[in-house]
């Protein structure tokens, strides 16, 4: 089996964690395995690669690498990163403390392009958008029971869709009549929901809403913010944290979880003068998010949201 996914910033990422031999890593995200496999290489046979991934294709993809190339220092868990710190107590005991952490958010190539997946609009497949193939929550579900005020604040606050009322209006009609059951019924009920100019645009007016269909089926933003502290505090002092988004919530959830760890008062807003003797537990290492340099942006499409910020623990 093929698996083609051509890692974002792979040299940005490397740079900052900067592994070493011996060293212990977690790749969060495994997906094609592309930091995974540098990071193993780097930290050698007495270092450790533990690489989570929700998808089974994922997983199976590496392990066939693994195997392949005979490689002995990488676990593969199947398993949602937000549950970080009992995945690593149990695989490498509960005073393990990690050199680095990344992680690299959203979706790999293959899932886009597998259109059996249902994560694209320009193929019909049934509606799923879960990462997690087994997962019965999925957009087909959402779209079919929602409330339309759910599924309004969905549109709304995930997606940032400026035609979101009318979306939902089309949504709730169509269903009426028929369950929404494939990707390619939903982006024709999103298209006929925007004005004729948008249609002929070159992205897709479907976009907005399947990325924000995708991140409430996978509770994305919800497991980010569950595992950016478990992270941190698995950290030894100097262990890095890096993380590659590619929404403007997620960059957002990650920014301001980075400015919490290095705040020097914790005191109550109404406290005028400073009296808690705070000592911040991190520093931040890319003040601005780094982005994907012009000639990988031009290389790699897919990379152009990207967005990498790093921390480190004091
Ligand atoms: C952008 S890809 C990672 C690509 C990888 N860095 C590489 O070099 O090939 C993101 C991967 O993270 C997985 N993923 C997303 N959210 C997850 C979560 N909460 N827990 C575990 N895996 C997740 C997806 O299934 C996908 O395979």
């Amino acid at each position: 089996m093929a698996y083609h996914h051509i890692p974002v910033m792979l040299q940005e990422v490397l740079e900052n964690l900067n592994p070493q031999a011996g060293e212990y890593f977690v790749d969060g995200t495994l997906g094609g395995a592309g930091y995974t496999m540098a990071i193993s290489n780097l930290v050698g046979n007495y270092g450790r690669v533990l690489s989570i991934d929700l998808d089974e294709t994922a997983i199976i993809n590496a392990s066939e690498l693994i195997e392949q190339n005979k490689i002995k220092n990488i676990v593969l868990v199947s398993d949602n990163f937000r549950n970080l710190e009992a995945i690593i107590h149990k695989n490498w005991g509960v005073e393990t403390k990690l050199d680095g952490v990344v992680l690299d958010l959203g979706l790999s190539s293959v899932q886009v392009d597998e259109a059996e997946r249902g994560f694209s609009f320009l193929k019909t497949a049934p509606l799923s958008l879960a990462f997690n193939k087994q997962e019965r929550l999925d957009a087909a579900y959402l779209v079919n029971n929602l409330s339309d005020k759910e599924l309004l604040k969905i549109i709304n606050v995930y997606g940032e869709e400026k035609f979101a009322y009318r979306i939902v209006k089309n949504i709730v009609a169509a269903r009426r009549l028929k369950e929404i059951e494939t990707t390619t019924e939903l982006a024709d009920i999103i298209s006929a929901s925007v004005p004729v100019a948008l249609r002929r645009k070159k992205v897709h007016p479907a976009t907005k809403t399947f990325q924000a269909l995708r991140l409430a089926v996978n509770q994305e933003l919800e497991s980010l913010e569950d595992v950016l502290p478990q992270a941190v505090k698995l950290l030894k002092p100097g262990g890095r944290l890096a993380v590659v988004s590619f929404h403007s919530l997620e960059d957002r959830i990650v920014k301001n979880f980075f400015k919490d760890q290095v705040k020097t008062c914790v005191c109550p807003p109404e406290v005028m003068l400073c009296n808690c003797h705070h000592e911040p537990g991190a520093k931040i290492i890319t003040k601005k998010a780094l982005i994907p340099t012009e000639s990988e942006a031009k290389a790699n499409p897919r990379s152009r949201s990207a967005k990498l910020r790093v921390l480190e623990k004091i």
